[in-house]
């Protein structure tokens, strides 16, 4: 960052009675950029394949991969949260940008899974990556709440509001299922992603943003129990209201539809044509809508980043946790210009087009931060009962065969899945 643009962002203050709270306010007329600077996901180790479903519901490997392209996902241990998740995705992020957590002024975590209903995951994550003085905040958009707090991130940088943000997606999806429902218990997994947004006196580069809210389809993907509606008892448990509930067709209708459309106006905002993007990271739901994406873009497959078929929908952890993947794996290069693009329960749909500017070979630095490094502070006097769902519990702890595509294999490696353990 020049002097220039350093001498104009004050750390967070608070704003005395009666005068106007500024959190690092640039002088005005002074524009700031954003770039993302840091990235970084973690994924816990234990696997459910599609076999192992078979055990649990009436289901098929056949059926899930046809319908889904989902083979397997990621299932959080029993001392996991959507909280250590985060964190350590986050310190991983931190790491690549070449920060110290304390740089960072502002944490948001979009999770529709947080360790609890309050205080905020982001909170959590604050004190477990090392950060005191941050502002911190969730953001709930469901699977495009990390785009929403991606934009946002943007907005507070690019206001001169904050300086560096770590934006993370982070969902623990197992412990909402109802594993007698195999319209839903087959699509789901846990995991976490996240970038750093820095602000930088570089030139300005394409960035647009397009984010949407569709109400009519509130009850589509919802959670019926638990909130001030239907507060939590025995008989909304009792009934199944705590779990993931969806109206998989009409939710696979307008995803079809909405995501082209917002990445068009996130494209056309950014000032770019749709034969001009490198490369779409989409969130990680269903195969077939990615597909039906791509053909309404009139662009190859090749242009569309996809991991689901090894995590499974992780919600708002799919698209940052793709991003990385992407990016360690060489598919962005500085100069490229990136889409992330979502939909989710709302319905809500967000997308961004920007430019890459971020050397990727930084990534090699999340190698530095280790999971078990990383804690997430519980209360002395409470524990949670064992949180994992009985069904996967007894499948977790005897493991079928474990069954690896032939295609995935390259000769010579050795196989891309451990068995469950
Ligand atoms: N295994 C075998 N059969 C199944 C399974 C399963 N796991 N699940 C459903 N079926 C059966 C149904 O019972 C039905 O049988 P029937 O014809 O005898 O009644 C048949 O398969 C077809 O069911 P559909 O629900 O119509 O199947 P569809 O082809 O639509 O695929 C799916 C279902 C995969 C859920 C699809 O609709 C989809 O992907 N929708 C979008 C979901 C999504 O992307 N959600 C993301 C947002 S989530 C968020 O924001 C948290």
């Amino acid at each position: 960052m020049s002097d220039g643009v350093a001498s104009v962002l004050s750390v967070v203050g608070m704003a005395a009675p009666g005068t106007t709270a500024t959190v690092g306010a640039a002088a005005p007329g002074t524009a700031c950029h954003a770039r993302i600077t840091g990235w970084g996901s973690y994924a816990p180790s234990a696997v459910l394949t599609n076999a192992d479903l078979e055990r649990i519901v009436e289901t098929s490997d056949e059926w899930i991969v046809s319908r889904t392209g989902i083979r397997e996902r990621r299932v959080a241990a029993a001392h996991e949260t959507t909280a250590s998740m985060a964190a350590v995705a986050g310190a991983r992020a931190i790491a690549v940008a070449g920060l110290d957590p304390d740089e960072i002024d502002l944490i948001l975590v979009a999770t529709l899974t947080p360790d609890y209903w309050m205080p905020s995951t982001a909170a959590l994550v604050k004190e477990a990556i090392g950060n005191t003085r941050a502002a911190a905040m969730d953001v709930a958009a469901a699977c495009s709440g990390f785009v929403y707090a991606y934009a946002t991130a943007h907005a507070y940088v690019t206001a001169g509001m904050a300086r560096h943000v770590l934006v993370i997606g982070a969902e623990l999806l197992t412990r909402f299922l109802d594993y007698t429902d195999r319209s839903t218990c087959i699509l789901f997994g846990d995991g976490a992603g996240a970038v750093v947004v820095s602000v930088s006196d570089g030139p300005a580069v394409p960035h647009g943003v397009e984010l949407t809210t569709e109400p009519s389809g509130a009850y589509m993907i919802w959670l019926p129990a638990g909130g001030s509606k239907s507060p939590p008892s025995a008989a909304t448990v009792s009934r199944g209201e705590h779990f993931i509930r969806m109206e998989g067709r009409e939710t696979y209708r307008f995803a079809t539809k909405t995501l082209a459309s917002t990445a068009l106006a996130a494209i056309a905002k950014a000032g770019l044509r749709p034969d001009q993007i490198d490369l779409f990271i989409p969130h990680q739901a269903n195969i077939r809508i990615i597909e039906a994406v791509a053909k309404g873009l009139g662009l190859p497959m090749e242009r569309m980043f996809v991991n689901l078929d090894r995590y499974g929908n992780t919600s708002a952890a799919s698209v940052p946790l793709a991003l990385a993947e992407a990016v360690d794996a060489g598919r962005i290069r500085q100069g490229d210009n990136v889409v992330i693009v979502a939909f989710g329960a709302g319905f809500t749909s967000g997308a961004v087009a920007f430019e890459w500017t971020a050397d990727p070979a930084a990534g090699a630095r999340a190698a530095a931060i280790r999971p078990d490094e990383i804690r997430v502070r519980l209360p002395v006097d409470w524990d949670s009962v064992d949180p994992i769902p009985a069904q996967l519990a007894a499948v977790l702890a005897a493991p079928g065969p474990v069954a690896v595509p032939l295609d995935d294999v390259v000769p010579g490696d050795p196989p891309a899945r451990a068995p469950v353990s």
